[in-house]
């Protein structure tokens, strides 16, 4: 008797995106592709595969991403390699390799693409995960902070989404961060025992992550941590005034958070979340803030940035239960042919209306007219073209309108003229088959 195959699956935490969802992954990132095209974003590709320090030297080798999280291994020339966990440093080593900053003034950039940290995976934490995000780059002006959250707030708009906070604070600079990480250690000495052991440990290692803590019975002792935005020098109590002043300008809503830390080193000055009440556990939509320092310390020149990368799949997520866009169905046109005369026509007709842009599909086999019907209400489409010798003979095909019912013989030329112009319209909503029509 034979072995049964094993079967091969996905790896844990990965996950296959099939044809019924990526149609809102694809509207989630046309969306964002309108939108930073308007603020003049222009789009960066880097690679996913990056030297590990790259990752060690900006994100920071106390953070839980470098220490736990990262995908690194040996190639085989012993270069050590890592999966991107995050897309800003390669961003900022692009932006440096290929001296952009030698053009002068600033740089918008955006991206999307997968990132990879090894987490417990749950409901919107996933090992391989996607990113939208946009790097500003050659400025450090508040102006940025600000316009960028303001184009932030208008595609979350404009994907219909509910339910959603942004919280800001400022983390300082390296001029009195120092200064506030010591009163912050010596606080915590105090009351340390009173802490998770995790909390402890980071009280030595990385201070500010207590601040991060979500266990229960620390909260009441953190809350009385002193916060930073008490320590800051004046120029980032200044640029941070700026920034809020400029968001209520804009008419952006947002709730200043002075816990608000980040998992990753390179921020200084302004940081931010967006949460959803929508997300469960997992509730950070997207996160970013300013990162002065980082192409320094990449060996760059000086070149202030600010950005955010938006968690794709928490993103449509919360977009679906949201349910504030509709998708248009992704099949315009079904071309139903009767008869052995009618298959040459309904296959001319076809390549014809895909060469206008009509999305169309037919059978390869003769189909009955009530079938043919039944499956274009399965497709969805907006329309029927139907095909039987009558019409081979006499060039007027029939157009059969799936929502209203109506039905009308069109001139075989004009088919893809007349169902473009009736496109775009009234469409039905996402999800729900048109309305029968026969
Ligand atoms: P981050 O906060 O580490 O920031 O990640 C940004 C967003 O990615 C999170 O808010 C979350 O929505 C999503 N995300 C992170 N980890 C996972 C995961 N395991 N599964 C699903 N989604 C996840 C950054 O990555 C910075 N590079 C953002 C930035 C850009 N700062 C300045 N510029």
């Amino acid at each position: 008797m034979s072995k049964k195959t094993e079967l091969i699956q996905s790896v844990k935490g990965t996950r296959d995106l099939l044809p019924g969802e990526t149609g809102l992954w694809q509207r989630v990132e046309d969306e964002a592709r309108r939108v930073f095209a308007a603020y003049n974003f222009r789009e960066i590709r880097t690679p996913i595969l990056e030297q590990t320090a790259l990752f060690a030297r900006s994100v920071g080798t106390d953070t839980d991403i470098v220490t736990k999280e990262m995908y690194t291994f040996e190639d085989r020339d012993s270069e050590a390699l890592t999966l991107r966990p995050e897309a800003t440093a390669s961003v900022v080593r692009a932006y440096i390799e290929h001296g952009l900053y030698n053009e002068g003034g600033i740089h918008k950039l955006y991206y999307f693409g997968p990132m990879f940290r090894r987490e417990r995976p749950q409901k919107g934490r996933y090992r391989q995960f996607y990113q939208i995000g946009a790097e500003v780059l050659g400025s450090d002006h508040p102006t940025i902070d600000a316009e960028v959250l303001e184009m932030l707030m208008l595609l979350l708009e404009r994907l219909g989404l509910k339910e959603f906070k942004l919280l800001i604070n400022s983390v300082g600079c390296a001029k009195c961060r120092p200064e506030y990480l010591k009163k912050l250690r010596h606080a915590l000495e105090e009351v340390k025992a009173q802490l998770c052991a995790d909390c402890q440990r980071r009280a030595h290692t990385n201070p500010l992550r207590v601040l991060d803590c979500k266990i229960e019975a620390d909260q009441p002792v953190i809350e009385r941590l002193p916060h930073i935005l008490d320590h800051l020098c004046p120029e980032c109590r200044q640029h941070f005034e700026c920034v809020t002043t400029e968001l209520e300008e804009r008419g952006v809503a947002f709730e200043i958070v002075p816990r608000l830390v980040r998992g990753l080193d390179y921020y200084t000055r302004t940081t931010f979340e967006i949460t959803s009440g929508l997300l469960g556990a997992q509730n950070a939509l997207l996160g970013g803030g300013r990162y002065d320092g980082l192409s320094e310390m990449l060996g760059g020149p000086p070149a202030p940035g600010f950005g955010f990368a938006i968690g794709q799949d928490r993103l449509v997520l919360t977009v679906e239960e949201s349910a504030g866009i509709e998708l248009k169905p992704p099949l315009d046109v079904y071309v139903a042919w009767m008869g052995e005369a009618a298959r040459g026509p309904a296959m001319r007709l076809t390549r014809e209306l895909r060469r206008e842009g009509v999305s169309a599909e037919t059978s390869f086999q003769q189909v009955k007219l009530k079938k043919s019907v039944g499956l274009a209400n399965k497709l969805r489409v907006r329309h029927t073209v139907i095909i039987g010798e009558d019409e081979v003979a006499s060039g007027q095909y029939q157009l059969k309108d799936m929502e209203t019912g109506e039905q009308k013989a069109v001139d075989k030329g004009q088919l893809a003229a007349a169902i473009k112009a009736k496109q775009g319209g009234t469409a039905g909503p996402a999800g729900e088959p048109s309305p029968q029509a026969e």
